[in-house]
C-alpha cells in the first residue's frame, strides 16, 4: 500500500518534471520546420493573389477570400433578425441621425412575418414616476403588446429594480422646457426612439402625472380599432387660438390652418414618421411660435397634422385634464380629489365619437396627479378603473 502510494506520487512528480522540462528546452526542430512550411505557404498565397489582382481584377479575390475565411459554425440569418429592435435604449446617435435612421419606411406595406402591433408608451418627465406603482398593475399580464420609452432631463438617473416595467426603459435626453421648442425636440425623440421598433405602430404620450382610466385590455382594443388617430385640433378664434398665429409662417402655415389642442395624444405609426421626417414647419414653429405669445406644443403638431393628413384625426385627446379652475396650467389633484364619484363623474359626463360612432367611451387617461394621490388611487384601481 505505502509503495503504490509512493510509486503514484513519483509518476506524478515525474510527469511535472517532463512538462516542465519540455517548456524548457529550446525550440525544438519539428516546430520550426513547421512555421517555415507556413511561411512559404503564406507567400505563395500572396504572389498568387497579386496575379489574380493583375488578371481578374481585385473583385474577384475579394471575394474568394471572404469567402474561404468565414467562420464554419456562422448562421444564415433570418428576417426577424435583420428586423429586431436594438436590445439597449441607449445609444450615441445625435438627433440628426436618429431622425433619419427612425424614418426608414418599408415600401411593401404587407409584413411578410407576423407581426403583433404594439402601442409605444412614452413617457415625458422631468424625473421620477411617482404613479409608476400603478402603471405597473396595468401593464402586468400584457407582455408582448406594449413598449415603453422615457424621456427625463439628463441630470436625473433612474433606478428602477430589474424587475419594473421601466427598467432600461431610459433613452438618450436633453433638456426640455414648458413652452418651448425644445419640448417638441423631446417629444420627437421619444417618437424616433419609439419607431426603431418595428413592431410599435401607435403611439402614446404621456407624463409622470398622468395615470390610467381604463384597464389594458380597453385600451389596446380601442387604439387598435380606431380609424383615427387621437390628436386634439381645433380651430379657436380667440387670443389664445387664432391670436397666437403669426403671419411670417405663410405660405406653410396659413391662418385658416392654425390650430390649437392638448400636447398628450395617441397617433399611429404613419403620423410618427411625418412628425420626425418634418423639415418643412419645423423651422416655422422653432422661429414664430415663442413663449409668451405661443405654446409651440399646443399647436406645432395639432397644426401640421391638420394641413397634411386632416382625414386621419379625431381631433380630440383621450387625455382628461381639468381646465376649469383657470390660468395657464390646468388643475393638479391630490390624495383628497381621489374619491369614487370623482371619477364617475369624470367617465359619466363624456359623449363623442368613435368611429364617427356616438360613444359614452371618450377618455382612456387623465392628468394631472400628484405624487400624494397614488395611495388612494391604488386603493380603487381595481374597482373603479379595473386595472
Ligand atoms: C449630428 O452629427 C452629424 C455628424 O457629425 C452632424 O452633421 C449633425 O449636425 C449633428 N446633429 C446635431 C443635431 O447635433
Ligand atoms: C377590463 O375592463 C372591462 C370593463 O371595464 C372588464 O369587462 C374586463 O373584464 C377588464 N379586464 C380585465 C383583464 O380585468
Ligand atoms: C396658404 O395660402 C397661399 C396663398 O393663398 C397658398 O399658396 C398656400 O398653398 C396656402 N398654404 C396652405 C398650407 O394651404
Ligand atoms: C378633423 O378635422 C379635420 C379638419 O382639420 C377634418 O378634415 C376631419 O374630418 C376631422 N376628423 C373627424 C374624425 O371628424
Amino acid at each position: 500500500m505505502q509503495s503504490r502510494m509512493g510509486a503514484l506520487e513519483e509518476g506524478k512528480e515525474s510527469a511535472i518534471t517532463t512538462s516542465r522540462t519540455s517548456q524548457s528546452r529550446p525550440f525544438p526542430l519539428r516546430q520550426l520546420q513547421f512555421f517555415v512550411l507556413f511561411l512559404i505557404i503564406c507567400l505563395g498565397a500572396s504572389i498568387v493573389s497579386m496575379y489574380m489582382v493583375r488578371h481578374f481584377g481585385i473583385h474577384h479575390v475579394a471575394l474568394v477570400q471572404s469567402n474561404s475565411f468565414k467562420p464554419c459554425f456562422e448562421q444564415p440569418e433570418s428576417i426577424e433578425n435583420w428586423i429586431r429592435p436594438p436590445s439597449n435604449l441607449l445609444h450615441t446617435m445625435n438627433d440628426t441621425e436618429l431622425f433619419w435612421r427612425a424614418t426608414f419606411v418599408p415600401r411593401i406595406k404587407s409584413y411578410p412575418l407576423k407581426r403583433t402591433r404594439k402601442i409605444a408608451f412614452m413617457f415625458l418627465t422631468k424625473g421620477p414616476l411617482p404613479m409608476a406603482p400603478l402603471w405597473e398593475r396595468f401593464f402586468s399580464g400584457h407582455e408582448g403588446l406594449y413598449s415603453i420609452y422615457v424621456h427625463s432631463l439628463p441630470s436625473y438617473t433612474a433606478n428602477y429594480s430589474p424587475s419594473s416595467v421601466f427598467y432600461g426603459r431610459q433613452i438618450p435626453s436633453q433638456v426640455a422646457e414648458w413652452g418651448m421648442m425644445s419640448m417638441c425636440d423631446a417629444e420627437r425623440r421619444l417618437l424616433a426612439n419609439a419607431l426603431l421598433d418595428i413592431s410599435n405602430e401607435w403611439f402614446i404620450l404621456l407624463s409622470e402625472s398622468c395615470i390610467p382610466l381604463q384597464n389594458f385590455s380597453i385600451v389596446y382594443r380601442y387604439i387598435s380599432r380606431s380609424w383615427y388617430s387621437f390628436m386634439g385640433s381645433f380651430d379657436e378664434p380667440g387670443p389664445y387660438g387664432r391670436g397666437r398665429y403669426s403671419e411670417h409662417m405663410a405660405p406653410e402655415v396659413n391662418l385658416s390652418d392654425w390650430r390649437k389642442g392638448s400636447q398628450w395624444f395617441e397617433i399611429s405609426r404613419e403620423l410618427a414618421v411625418r412628425i420626425v421626417e418634418d423639415t418643412t414647419y419645423y423651422p416655422k414653429f422653432k422661429q414664430f411660435c415663442t413663449p409668451h405669445g405661443c405654446y409651440v406644443d399646443e399647436h406645432y403638431f395639432q397644426t401640421m397634422l391638420s394641413i397634411n393628413t386632416p382625414q386621419l384625426l379625431a381631433n380630440r385627446s383621450l387625455t382628461y385634464v381639468d381646465w376649469s379652475r383657470g390660468g395657464a396650467h390646468p388643475a393638479t389633484f391630490g390624495k383628497d380629489d381621489i374619491k369614487e364619484e370623482f371619477f364617475k363623474r369624470i367617465l359619466e359626463e363624456q359623449t363623442c365619437l368613435y368611429n364617427n360612432q356616438p360613444s359614452t367611451l371618450c377618455l382612456l387617461f387623465a392628468r394631472k396627479f400628484a405624487p400624494n394621490a397614488l395611495d388612494p388611487l391604488l386603493e380603487i384601481a381595481s374597482k373603479v378603473f379595473r386595472i
